[in-house]
């Protein structure tokens, strides 16, 4: 059988990547941009700067992709791009870049969800068990995702307000730490002792949904009460108290999903996934789950890349998904 070759186009938030896949598991190249640096000034992801920026890198990207994966354009058999969610002008560059190959080249064109993305990041360190759970979480997700087969996605609960990576950011922000926070809190998380108490979102009972928007206000307010009364709190402890409350929620809900649902693989996905505290605390729940195998991707797949795309593109391709010429961003596609 012939290898299947797939470009994958990601530019739905602020990287702009391109990744050259083969058969659906195997990198060739993997190439993004960050455009942190233009956005940390103003604390968060500005969209008409992350539009131009995109604008600007889109072309050689993907020349570097195909450049560095050693092919050329004519061994590429599909185009994969991000379609939604996303923000509307960042992805509509990414969508069009794919749209013009594809014609030009007289290639067929798979549009992406980007979570399906995050999802099957895992897909190029393992192969997937089915039935399985994937715990998504990044800065605009939060989604515990049931799936039976391969393209199928069920959401068993999902945040009600923020993100747990926007939780992270906001919090960041408040303790003046740079934008993207999720690292910075990790580290000083890292080095504090949760001793500030701070609530647990657990909704109601058997709820599997999410909700950040309180522990983050208790924070913001934590800080406000203590400098009304001249003390001083440490940054350490309260990031550890904040980052322990958002990994005992995300932990319990998942272990709870996965035995429901008699789950054989957990795998994690998106941004917050680099997390360290995260991390250690589903290695050891499923450390004791005989039955459950937990996957971590490496750093690298947990942010945004196009690699992911062209892996959750390829399976696509495979069972028949063909995007046509009048493809349109969709900054709220559902999975
Ligand atoms: O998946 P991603 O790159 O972009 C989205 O699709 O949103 O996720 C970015 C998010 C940001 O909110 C960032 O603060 C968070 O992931 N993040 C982290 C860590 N590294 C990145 N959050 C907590 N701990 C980390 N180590
Ligand atoms: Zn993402």
């Amino acid at each position: 059988k012939k290898d299947l070759i797939v470009l994958g186009i990601e530019t739905s938030c602020d990287e702009t990547a391109a990744s050259v896949v083969k058969n659906g598991t195997e990198i060739l190249s993997n190439v993004v941009a960050s455009q942190i640096e233009s956005h940390r000034r103003f604390g968060g992801v500005v969209p008409e700067l992350a539009s131009r920026h995109h604008v600007e890198q889109i072309t050689i990207v993907i020349e570097e992709a195909i450049q560095k994966a050693n092919v050329t354009f004519d061994d590429v058999d599909a185009i994969a791009v991000t379609e939604g969610p996303g923000l509307v002008g960042a992805l509509l560059v990414g969508v069009n870049a794919a749209k013009a190959l594809a014609f030009s080249l007289n290639k067929p064109l798979v549009g992406v969800h980007h979570i399906a993305g995050h999802i099957y990041a895992n897909r190029l360190i393992t192969d997937f068990t089915f039935p399985l759970l994937s715990l998504v979480v990044s800065g605009g997700h939060t989604e515990l995702i049931y799936m039976e087969k391969d393209g199928s996605f069920q959401v068993i609960g999902e945040t009600l307000d923020d993100a747990a990576g926007e939780a992270y950011d906001k919090v960041a922000r408040t303790l003046n730490l740079p934008y993207p926070g999720g690292p910075h809190i990790d580290k000083l998380a890292q080095a504090g002792t949760p001793n500030i108490d701070l609530p647990r979102a657990w909704l109601e009972e058997g709820s599997y949904d999410f909700s950040f928007s309180g522990l983050k206000s208790a924070v913001i307010n934590t800080l406000h009460n203590a400098e009304q009364r001249g003390e001083k709190i440490s940054p350490e402890d309260l990031a550890a108290s904040f980052q322990a409350s958002v990994i005992e929620v995300l932990t319990e809900k998942t272990v709870r999903a996965a035995k429901e649902y008699g789950v054989k693989q957990v795998l994690l996905a998106g941004g917050v996934a680099a997390n360290k505290g995260l991390r250690a605390s589903l290695e050891k729940a499923f450390g004791e789950i005989d039955e459950v195998e937990l996957i971590i991707p490496p750093l690298y797949l947990c942010t945004d890349n196009a690699a992911m795309i062209a892996a959750a593109g390829s399976m696509l391709y495979e069972a028949g998904k063909r995007g046509k010429l009048d493809m349109n961003a969709n900054p709220g596609l559902d999975i």
